[in-house]
């Protein structure tokens, strides 16, 4: 199963990216994790429908690996009850145009983590505009929550 992930911030000492960087190293066999560049995201223009038809090489680059991959992975941060607006923007290049949308019948997952007690609500919040991006994923979206810091025990665990 070929997996592509990326994540919601652009942090370096990202508890996202660190969630990803767990998943990678707890893939099972058969299972391979192709990540995106961590700061890559934030290269992108804000989107532009004029533009659509002829997407900056960025906007080409991930949108080729998310047609390539069976399986995208989301690891993301909540910021302010919503998703990082960078990642909305690469979410709304990757879907469009709408006959080329590459989210479409792909299955999506979306992890959190968050430095707050409360966790982050940001997966549920993430789903609900990943169901309206990938039509494969509805209301099933596979989705994780990564309270007050993980640690490595408990991403082990699960
Ligand atoms: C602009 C901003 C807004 C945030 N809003 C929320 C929020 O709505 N809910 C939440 O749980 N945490 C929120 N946080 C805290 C983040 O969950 C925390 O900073 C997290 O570590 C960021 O993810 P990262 O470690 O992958 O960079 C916010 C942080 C920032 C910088």
């Amino acid at each position: 199963v070929d997996v592509f992930g990326f994540g919601g911030s652009l942090r370096r000492g990202s508890f996202s990216w660190a969630l990803l960087a767990a998943a990678v190293e707890l893939a099972p066999a058969g299972v391979a994790l192709d990540l995106f560049d961590r700061l890559e995201l934030g290269n992108f223009p804000p989107f532009d429908q004029d533009l659509q038809e002829s997407p900056p090489d960025v906007v080409r680059e991930f949108k080729a690996r998310i047609r390539a991959a069976d399986v995208v992975l989301i690891s993301t941060p909540e910021y302010n009850y919503s998703v990082p607006g960078y990642l909305k923007n690469a979410i709304d290049w990757a879907s469009r145009p709408y006959s080329d949308n590459v989210f479409a019948g792909k299955p999506v997952a979306v992890m959190s983590a968050s430095t707050g007690m409360l966790g982050a609500p940001g997966p549920s919040t993430t789903c609900g505009s990943a169901s309206s991006f990938s039509t494969h994923i509805r209301s099933t979206s596979p989705s994780a929550s990564f309270p007050t810091r993980p640690t490595r025990s408990t991403l082990a665990a699960g």
